[in-house]
């Protein structure tokens, strides 16, 4: 039988309660499946460091590229100096396993979860892809005479052509398939997000777009500085299909996304390297104040196992996965993505466990 080795680190606040659950959707799911997952615990974290004054070693990195995938909660404690430990762990993995990637979806199930007027499922449906090892994530940069009233702060933004290239060549393809698996006929289009106009270095991504849009010819062209992105995806997210972009304006857009498809507690996301082994995570952060307390929602959490197995290629269970989240709030069985849903944490796993043994059993009377 097949084996997925798949790293699991479930980090602080409220990471522990929401991997708990997307491990109980995990192995509901698999059973009966022709694969087993073997899961490889680990203990980083601000937790874990106060306790040792550890973070990742570097040998613990090498172990990580000989998995699968690794499956994190979240990483982030108030008694630790802020970015310390997201610093060792998150992007220890993003760069350390050069997950040059961070795939972002942007889905809306159901339209009680979205705060914007009039909009519904069929609006809000595009994916962000973020350069997830670049630009101002770099750590290029520094002080010079800290702290003092001459201090200096420096941060370099780095664009390669390879790592801009790359992106731009995923985000293509996934234009171009996202198109292929939709039965409406509606057309890819490839927004690209900089702000090449204030940025005059940024420029580097607008001629490697232009130049990579010549082998795909058939994906709709698109630009939009990041200040009119924002205003866009609340004005007409409907526009957007696929979305590529730097590092840093990734991340504020998908926070910006993550609440048009019903909150931080749904959305995930996928640190890839295509090929080699990638990280699975909730957009979310470790939300201190609701940790401990079985209120946080983990469908993020279980949306990102959704999309480690499908990035596994096993797309059936992923599928799987992703119907019953959207099944159950879509029918308000889930009212919201959000701690006030009136669910515990664990009542949404046992919810999500049950609706997918349900849909195998459905299955098994249909064959
Ligand atoms: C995210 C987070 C991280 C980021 C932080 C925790 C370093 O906000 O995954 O979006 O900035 O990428
Ligand atoms: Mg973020």
């Amino acid at each position: 039988m097949k084996t997925y080795n798949i790293g699991v680190i479930a980090g602080d606040g409220i990471g522990p309660e929401v991997v708990a659950e997307g491990l109980k959707v995990l192995r509901a799911v698999t059973a009966g499946e022709d694969f087993d997952c073997n899961l490889v615990e680990y203990p980083y974290s601000g937790d874990y460091y106060l306790k040792t004054k550890e973070l990742v070693p570097e040998r613990v990195i090498e172990e990580w590229r000989t998995l699968d995938a690794v499956f994190l909660g979240a990483i982030g404690h108030p008694d630790v100096e802020p970015g310390l430990v997201e610093r060792s762990v998150i992007l220890g993995l993003r760069f350390g396993l050069d997950l040059y990637i961070n795939l972002r979806p942007i889905k809306l199930y159901a339209a009680h979860l979205c705060p914007l007027k009039d909009k519904g499922p069929q609006d809000i449906d595009f994916v962000v892809v973020r350069e997830n090892t670049e630009g101002l994530y770099a750590q290029i940069g520094g002080f010079l005479k800290k702290g003092t009233p001459d201090e200096v702060a420096t941060v370099t933004g780095v664009y390669t052509r390879k790592g801009v290239e790359r992106a731009v060549r995923y985000a293509f393809d996934l234009a171009q398939q996202r198109a292929a698996g939709r039965d409406n006929g509606r057309p890819s289009r490839l927004t690209l997000v900089d702000k090449s106009n204030a940025i005059r270095p940024q420029d580097i991504w607008r001629r490697t777009y232009d130049e990579v849009a010549e082998e795909y010819p058939e994906v709709e062209k698109d630009y939009a500085y990041v200040d009119a992105c924002t205003m866009w995806m609340v004005k007409k997210p409907e526009w957007f299909d696929t979305i590529v972009t730097t590092n840093l304006f990734g991340d504020i857009i998908t926070d910006l996304g993550a609440m048009l498809q019903g909150g931080m507690g749904i959305a995930a996301s996928g640190n890839l390297h295509p090929g080699k082994t990638s990280m699975f995570e909730p957009i979310h952060g470790s939300a201190p104040k609701y940790a401990g307390k079985n209120v946080a929602c983990p469908l993020g959490a279980i949306m990102a196992v959704s999309m480690m197995f499908d990035y596994l290629g096993e797309k059936r269970v992923a599928q799987r996965v992703e119907n019953a989240v959207a099944d159950l709030l879509a029918s308000g069985a889930i009212p919201s993505a959000d701690s006030r849903s009136g669910l515990s944490t664990s009542q949404i796993g046992d919810m999500m466990t049950e609706a997918v043994s349900r849909q195998a059993r459905l299955v098994e009377t249909r064959s």
